[in-house]
């Protein structure tokens, strides 16, 4: 039943400004008054979630994925669907581009990983797929590429959804491929997955157990970023997609924020100090994020061996955001959930239906209406707007990156040009012919 607290309230969706509303006390109202206000405070600014893997359930549920796509409008397995997103106040998601780590999976992946797998086509799959989805429930989905198309598509009571991609091990090891990715919508890319890449150092693995790091990688000396990896985060500063940390080893950390010239986010991540595991940010990582340093938000999680194994809650989820925001500020933190990525939830976040509860234990913590539209959504608009700036400026000072990875040994193209150089202009052919006989004279 509705509360004749609220009856003489205006609520006015749309604004992004608290209306002037009888105070209550959240700490002492009942669990209903709370999340009733929670769903008020939802109505008037987007709740942003930067992790749903959505597009894996229906690639592991089907030999044909896109013909699971109507289902995202009328129900389909696991945590995400579109009336579950209505029904929580969900004003925007990252969908998650995501591939297997294939050396995680035991497979080859070659010296330098440098063995050709179906990981570039897998990536292209899962945008097309997203993309697909998007366009299939227009209705109620609205593509977004930057903050101001957020709030769009929130003006309009859609739901905002963007592309997220998690791991620089699709990009196959070349700069090329980011750039194309950007351009088709990609607005963050964190630096790994649970596998090391030419890029970059992972924290290795942990899902369901509690977590360990993985031996240093082989190709960067500080189990940090490697050269291309350095450009990397120099090229994604420039394209104006988010630098994300969540997954990667504290090297990485550390090295992406020496390097990076914009705000960073932690996609879906809690504290270390709260729980002890590789996938948290440590304090010496959280110290470099707030006022005045890097200004980036770490994006809690609710995955349960993340949280607290021992008590994986929704107070407990509050646990980690206030220590993150006690060693940061409440302009530094949000909410992410990594729905659909996980087997083991918190109690009482089951699905994306539920976030009006994560919400009223906000409330009941004493944080303010306008301290908690901060923490829904307003704080990773900022980082957003913040990342597209220095986008702009870089693009205007810079031109893209040349950089190859170093350990790659088909460049110049040795098998292009057709039998016996068949394909190529005759002078392209004479300079060709003129360097195979100089490496042949060296032999
Ligand atoms: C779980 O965490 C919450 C929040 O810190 C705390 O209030 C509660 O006592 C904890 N429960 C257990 C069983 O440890």
């Amino acid at each position: 039943m509705r509360s004749t607290l609220f009856s003489w309230s205006l609520l006015v969706a749309g604004s992004d400004h608290v209306q002037a509303r009888q105070q209550v006390n959240w700490k002492t109202s009942s669990d209903d008054q709370r999340i009733e206000h929670a769903r008020y405070l939802l109505s008037l600014s987007p709740l942003l979630d930067t992790h749903v893997d959505t597009p894996q359930v229906m690639r592991v549920l089907s030999d044909h994925p896109m013909d699971m796509i109507p289902q995202l409008g009328t129900g389909l397995a696991g945590h995400f669907d579109i009336p579950r997103a209505k029904q929580g106040g969900v004003g925007g998601v990252f969908f998650t581009v995501w591939t297997p780590c294939q050396d995680q999976l035991g497979v080859d992946v070659g010296p330098d990983y440098l063995k050709p797998d179906n990981t570039v086509r897998d990536t292209y799959e899962s945008i097309d797929l997203i993309r697909s989805m998007i366009d299939a429930h227009q209705d109620t989905l609205k593509l977004a590429t930057d903050a101001q198309s957020i709030r769009d598509a929130f003006k309009e009571k859609k739901i905002a959804a963007l592309l997220g991609m998690e791991g620089s091990h699709m990009l196959g090891g070349s700069l090329s491929n980011i750039r194309t990715l950007a351009a088709l919508g990609v607005r963050y890319l964190t630096l790994t997955h649970v596998c090391h890449s030419p890029f970059a150092s992972s924290a290795g693995g942990g899902a369901g157990t509690d977590g360990s790091f993985i031996p240093p990688s082989s190709l960067s000396p500080t189990n940090g970023l490697t050269p291309i990896g350095v450009e990397l985060v120099k090229e994604l500063n420039r394209l104006g997609v988010m630098v994300d940390l969540s997954h990667t080893s504290d090297g990485t950390m550390s090295e992406a924020l020496d390097i990076s010239e914009a705000p960073v986010i932690f996609s879906h991540s809690g504290a270390r100090a709260i729980h002890n595991h590789p996938r948290n940010v440590p304090d010496h990582i959280l110290d470099r994020m707030g006022p005045g340093k890097n200004e980036g938000i770490i994006l809690s999680v609710l995955y349960k061996h993340f949280i607290d194994p021992n008590n994986a809650t929704i107070p407990r989820v509050v646990d980690h955001v206030e220590y993150i925001a006690q060693r940061t500020s409440k302009k530094h933190v949000g909410l992410s959930s990594d729905f659909d990525g996980m087997s083991e939830v918190v109690e009482g976040m089951e699905d994306t239906s539920k976030w009006p509860y994560l919400v009223a234990e906000f409330l009941r913590r004493g944080w303010t209406d306008e301290e908690i539209l901060d923490l829904t959504g307003r704080n990773l608009l900022r980082v957003m707007e913040d990342v597209e700036q220095v986008g702009k400026k870089l693009r205007s000072e810079r031109k893209p990156s040349t950089a190859i990875y170093d350990k790659r040994t088909d460049l110049p193209g040795t098998n292009w040009g057709g039998p016996h150089g068949a394909y190529l202009p005759t002078d392209v052919k004479a300079i060709v012919d003129k360097r195979v006989a100089r490496l042949a004279d060296e032999l």
